[in-house]
């Protein structure tokens, strides 16, 4: 009995503690147990998706969050994990259920070898080949669940074409197979099929060129991935590998029928969403299933019509909307019977409808409500066309209001799933003329509401108080005078003219930006003004409305109540400000750093900046930093004297190619970024002097220090000094990034995303070398006054320093400084 216990208490010991890459004949795996890759990275052995005792063989990351990688048996659960086995048999890998052992997974293989070994490796793969022997029988990379790792290649067998492909879970809760996948196609495109049939996206083909997938422009960003492509006679596939081991990624086939990348944030021990498509969840076909409604602006994304329910309340639970809604009330269509049709406003139009040609919108609808086969129709009034749908309807999507293309969609009902509303046809003629009067009566009551609710709606807009779904109001001069009182607070006089605060009537406070030298045409400037309003994002400030009446040109912005950067970074002595804390300046900088990646990479057009500074960042009341003045340079016209001569006092941020004449791009927002990010480190202006002799220049001192290694504390603000809460690693980063910003060749710099991964500690970042025309700076010992405001021919000496200065360019930065 003892010995029992001993044995016992050993097996559990070993197998328990000591970590175990391998099952063989020794080593089976049942309970509990788990198996883990030699370097530590991943696990394998039973979990349990949900709450049903449903029980799956399955791989996931030992360190980070418990995400499920692969699955053996996705779509055979087994019920009780301690009489289940994992275990080599008949020359195969296979799973046995239950006291009766039934064999539920195998790998599948015919040979009749008895030494086999499946081992787990440190990337992933789970491995089985005959013990003495190195040959891969079977491996799991081979067989890829619902994600795509690091070396796995997704397939195309080009002799019999068969496709290997990447398949979502069913639900959170269910790993069988669902609806979405990811295949690679002949023309070495990768596609996003619906039921393995219907393609609703593709990365359009590969590109040996550039070495991106046409459609995925983003990849030009990716500094992650090594992607590479191979193809033969017999096979093409892709497969990727990571640049740095650091980085933790995967690609997902997720259940939202979205490719989905993720990269792993150690600090909050989350995975970040990095990058998904198709970018619009409603994009996914069939994603809301037959009569169910998507909508991207509501949460969850799909719901039924009036009169319908949905089909299957457990799986809509789960977020699998694929079955769809079914009616509440089944259609009668016996004569004498009448149905109902409601109207859906504001309708991308479903799939599959038939098509009858020029006809009015009545003979349309009767038409449809003549046929009992007949479910929906809808008319396109441009087209004059009808559209009647006889099955079901799929793909319907609700748009938002206001938008050109949406179309009012008439859906068939039993008529008692309508809702209220003057009642159809009676048998008595008394209840017939009564509810005649009552109908008209309530035609009229409601027309007059209508009426109303437009009015009120319209004014609300114009007032700008219920823009939030994007569309800008359009104000009289006399509005913004009125809400400015007189323009008689002023906030500010940036680069493109002076800022009032305002507020509304519906007293939400604005601020009110009067803009100078305007030249533009009146639809041009609503062109770009429309533009810069549907750019919108959490660090970006959101312009609200638009005055425009001759010469009155102003902007119309969210009011940010704590003001902008430089108000809290460059205290004077006698004030009484909060220094900011160091944790809120990394915040600070790591926002704006979103913002300007946003405008570079995610917008239509990349928008350059231009004039990134402190005065150019606002903090909301939470302290959340919001870029102002983006798409002004724009509006001013990309002429460089114009840009230069608004941007007056600004030049301490302004990259060399400014000077040299060379075209301007994305990379002259990444120097500026850098400059203010030095900054927001030392809690002065760069160029200010001071006592210190060796700090003449603040950025070439950070870069001494930085690029010889030392001391990093004496760059920080001295304000923060003795304070615990700096996070020296954040504030090393923050330093070498900055470094790297600021060097003069743009090649050099990194894109802000890339900035924006390096502050978020996703990607590591070298020491940076010294950028040289600080270095000239220094060496010429001269007072230092690279892009200062100091003298004009300073400025002159510095352009003549860079060798493709335009004499042009450098005579217009000379007027400027003379005029100044
Ligand atoms: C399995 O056990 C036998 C003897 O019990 C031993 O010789 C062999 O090395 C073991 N194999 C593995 C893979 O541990
Ligand atoms: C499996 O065994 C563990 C202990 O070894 C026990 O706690 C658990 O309840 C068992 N599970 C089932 C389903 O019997
Ligand atoms: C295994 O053998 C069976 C019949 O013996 C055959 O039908 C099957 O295709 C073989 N499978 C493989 C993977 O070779
Ligand atoms: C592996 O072992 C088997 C017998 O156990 C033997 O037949 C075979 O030749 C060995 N293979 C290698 C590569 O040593
Ligand atoms: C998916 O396609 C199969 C045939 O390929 C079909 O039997 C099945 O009903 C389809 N699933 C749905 C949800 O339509
Ligand atoms: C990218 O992957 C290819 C193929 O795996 C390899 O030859 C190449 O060296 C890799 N490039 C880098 C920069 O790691
Ligand atoms: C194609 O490449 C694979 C290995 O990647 C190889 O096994 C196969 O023989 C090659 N086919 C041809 C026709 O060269
Ligand atoms: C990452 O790679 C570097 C060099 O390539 C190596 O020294 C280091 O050990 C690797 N780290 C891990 C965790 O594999
Ligand atoms: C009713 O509609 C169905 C489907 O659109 C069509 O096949 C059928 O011919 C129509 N019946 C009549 C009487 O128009």
């Amino acid at each position: 009995m003892v010995s029992f216990f001993f044995t016992l208490f050993f097996f559990l010991f070993i197998h328990g503690s000591s970590a175990v890459d391998t099952i063989s004949a020794n080593f089976t795996l049942s309970g509990d147990q788990t198996i883990t890759s030699a370097g530590g990275t991943f696990e394998m052995g039973f979990f349990k998706p949900g709450p049903s005792s449903n029980f799956y063989i399955g791989m996931w990351y030992k360190q980070l969050s418990k995400t499920i990688l692969w699955v053996a048996n996705r779509d055979k659960p087994v019920n009780d994990k301690n009489t289940s086995v994992l275990k080599i048999s008949n020359g195969n890998l296979i799973l046995l259920d239950g006291k009766n052992q039934t064999p539920v997974w195998s790998t599948g293989l015919n040979s009749s070898v008895s030494s086999l070994k499946a081992v787990l490796q440190d990337d992933g793969n789970l491995v089985l080949r005959v013990s003495n022997d190195s040959n891969v029988l079977w491996q799991s990379f081979d067989h890829p669940g619902n994600t795509w790792l690091p070396g796995v290649k997704i397939r195309l067998d080009r002799l019999t074409g068969k496709t290997q492909r990447l398949i979502s879970w069913k639900n959170p809760e269910d790993p069988s197979p669902g609806l979405f996948s990811l295949e690679l196609d002949k023309s070495t495109a990768y596609k996003i099929l619906w039921n393995g049939s219907n393609e609703y996206w593709s990365s359009g083909p590969w590109n040996p060129q550039t070495q991106i997938f046409d459609s995925v422009p983003e990849m030009r960003l990716n500094y992650i991935y090594n992607f590479s492509f191979f193809s033969n006679a017999t096979e093409s596939y892709f497969t990727y590998s990571i640049y740095s081991n650091l980085t933790v990624s995967r690609f997902v086939m997720d259940v939202s029928g979205q490719i989905k990348q993720f990269t792993w944030i150690d600090n909050t021990k989350q995975w970040n969403l990095f990058w998904s498509q198709p970018r619009q969840q409603c994009q996914v076909y069939r994603y809301c299933g037959s009569f169910g409604i998507c909508s991207e602006k509501s949460q969850p994304f799909c719901r039924c019509p009036q009169g319908f329910r949905p089909k299957s309340q457990k799986d809509w639970d789960l977020n699998d909307y694929s079955a769809g809604c079914v009616r509440r009330t089944e259609l009668q269509c016996s004569n004498g019977d009448i149905n109902k049709f409601l109207p859906l406003l504001d309708m991308k139009l479903a799939d599959e409808s038939e098509l009858l040609t020029r006809t009015s919108l009545s003979i349309c609808a009767s038409a449809c409500q003549g046929n009992c086969s007949c479910v929906a129709y809808a008319h396109n009034e441009g087209l004059n066309q009808c559209l009647v749908w006889s099955k079901d309807v799929l793909n319907l999507q609700k748009l938002e209001e206001d938008n050109n293309e949406g179309n009012t969609f008439y859906l068939r009902l039993a008529a008692s799933d309508i809702p209220k509303g003057p009642s159809g046809n009676s048998k008595s003629n008394k209840a017939m003329i009564f509810g005649a009067v009552i109908g008209s009566l309530g035609v009229i009551v409601l027309v007059l509401l209508v009426v109303i609710l437009v009015l009120r709606y319209r004014r609300r807009k114009r007032m700008g108080g219920e823009n939030s779904d994007g569309t800008l109001a359009a104000f009289s001069y006399r509005e913004l005078q009125n809400a400015t009182k007189n323009f008689s607070e002023k906030l500010g006089g940036g680069g493109f003219g002076s800022v009032f605060k305002g507020a509304l009537p519906d007293s939400s406070d604005i601020a009110v930006k009067r803009l100078e030298g305007i030249s533009q045409g009146e639809k041009q400037f609503r062109t770009e003004v429309v533009t810069i309003g549907t750019i919108q994002h959490v660090n970006l400030v959101r312009l609200r409305g638009f005055c425009s009446e001759g010469n009155k040109k102003l902007l119309v912005y969210d009011y940010m109540p704590n003001g902008s950067l430089d108000s809290h970074l460059f205290l004077n002595q006698n004030e009484e400000k909060i220094v900011l804390e160091w944790k809120l300046r990394y915040q600070i900088a790591l926002g704006t750093a979103r913002g300007l990646a946003y405008l570079h990479d995610e917008c239509r057009d990349c928008i350059i900046h231009c004039d990134i500074k402190p005065e150019n960042i606002l903090l909301d009341s939470q302290f959340c930093p919001k870029v102002a003045d983006f798409g002004l340079a724009k509006l001013v016209g990309r002429d460089f004297s114009r840009v230069l001569t608004t941007m007056r006092g600004t030049r301490g941020y302004l990259a060399p190619e400014w000077i040299s004449g060379v075209a301007i791009t994305a990379k002259a927002d990444v120097y500026s970024f850098g400059m203010m990010l030095l900054e927001i480190v030392s809690g002065r202006r760069n160029t200010e002097q001071s006592e210190n002799e060796k700090v003449k220049f603040f950025p070439s001192w950070a870069a001494t220090i930085l690029t010889k290694d030392g001391n990093i504390r004496l760059l920080l603000d001295p304000r923060l000094e003795g304070n615990d809460v700096v996070d020296i690693e954040e504030l090393m980063r923050a330093c070498k990034v900055a470094c790297w910003c600021i060097q003069d060749e743009e090649s050099h710099r990194p894109t802000m995303s890339q900035v924006v991964q390096i502050l978020e500690g996703v990607l590591e970042v070298n020491l940076p070398p010294f950028p040289r025309s600080i270095q000239a700076l220094v060496d010429t010992n001269e007072d230092v006054v690279f892009f200062t405001e100091s003298s004009s021919s300073s400025s002159h000496t510095s352009s003549q320093k860079q060798s493709h200065s335009s004499s042009s360019s450098s005579k217009k930065s000379t007027n400027n400084n003379s005029s100044a």
